[in-house]
């Protein structure tokens, strides 16, 4: 019997953060270059219905019956098989792995139940299209998260650059004139759902000037969705990172003033900007996790220097946009 593999990438927010979980949009991408998968294997020496539950990234090694119910491997095998009508799943292995930084607002929770709900859907022989792949992952962020907005599953189950607002369906974005970013990982690990539940509380108290800078962020993500959907491949290319590292800065202030950034991401995004970054800010839930910096060729080596130079854990440069 062949094994059923499927994967997801990572994903950063470009723009929008938070204010996203407040029905203000937000645009997120996909980076391929990290990646989970999902490997199914039936498993014909196992006793009926057995589903066998290995991750060793996390040390997880057991039958999917000794998790708890509300364990996000369990729940995602669940509702796969709940959805396909599947009154039992045929004896099998699942093998998870990732090289997804964990709790570091790169989608690794999302990415991990997107491979899994896909890989398992194929092995029932219902291949499910990324919509509803997205729709399930959603439903086990629920437990990562709390109270998601849902941008991670949707970016990460269609692999396409989206402008997201919550409860509608996703645009995608055609990003043409491509550009570099660099992600930085701080190395401090920051569960999103502690920080979204911070940003609640603090709205609460504070509801008109919470308000005010969501709406502030959606300018810049209008601002940002507009430049990449206008520009052509003979933009002045310079213009046109100046415009979004500037959008970039300005929605790290944002960030900063709702109480999610910490000194370490401060450091890092400050010596991005100071070795040429053209902007920089924090990607995700923030108080930890990535920053990600704008460069072009040229200043790339100066930044990825300054920012390893500042402590950081991990230091990716990837494209975004552009053909492919
Ligand atoms: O998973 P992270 O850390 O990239 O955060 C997701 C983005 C938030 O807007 C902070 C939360 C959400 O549900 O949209």
């Amino acid at each position: 019997m062949p094994a059923f593999t499927a994967t997801a990438p990572a994903k950063i927010i470009l723009f929008g953060e938070h204010a996203v979980v407040y029905g203000r949009p937000a645009i997120a991408v996909p980076i391929a270059a990290l990646q989970a998968r999902a490997i199914v294997r039936a498993d014909v020496r196992a006793s009926h219905g057995a589903v066998r539950l290995i991750a060793p990234a996390i040390g997880l090694d057991t039958q999917m019956d000794e998790l708890a119910a509300d364990h996000p491997l369990r729940r995602a095998v669940a509702i796969t098989a709940e959805t396909l009508h599947a009154d039992y799943i045929p004896a099998c292995q699942i093998t998870i792995q990732s090289n997804i930084p964990v709790a570091a607002g790169m989608g690794s929770g999302a990415a991990v139940s997107v491979a899994l709900i896909r890989a398992l859907a194929a092995y029932l022989g219902h291949p499910l299209p990324a919509e509803k792949v997205s729709a399930l992952a959603y439903e086990v962020e629920k437990i990562h998260h709390g109270n998601p907005s849902g941008v991670d599953n949707t970016v990460i189950a269609l692999e396409r650059a989206v402008y997201f607002v919550r409860g509608q369906l996703p645009r995608l974005i055609s990003i043409e004139l491509p550009f570099q970013l660099i992600i930085a990982d701080s190395g401090i690990a920051s569960p999103t759902a502690q920080v979204v539940s911070d940003v609640r509380a603090a709205w609460q108290k504070n509801r008109s000037d919470f308000e005010e800078l969501f709406d502030r962020i959606a300018n810049i993500v209008e601002n940002a969705r507009t430049l990449f959907e206008k520009s052509g491949k003979d933009e002045e290319l310079t213009d046109y990172l100046t415009k979004l590292g500037g959008w970039m800065n300005e929605n790290q202030i944002l960030l900063a003033k709702l109480g999610v950034s910490c000194p370490e991401l401060e450091l890092l995004i400050e010596r991005a900007r100071f070795a040429g970054a053209y902007g920089a800010k924090l990607s995700g839930g923030g108080r930890g996790g990535n920053i990600i910096a704008l460069v072009d060729e040229e200043r790339q080596a100066a930044v990825i220097r300054a920012l390893q130079e500042a402590g950081a854990q991990r230091v990716i440069a990837t494209t975004i946009g552009g053909i492919g």
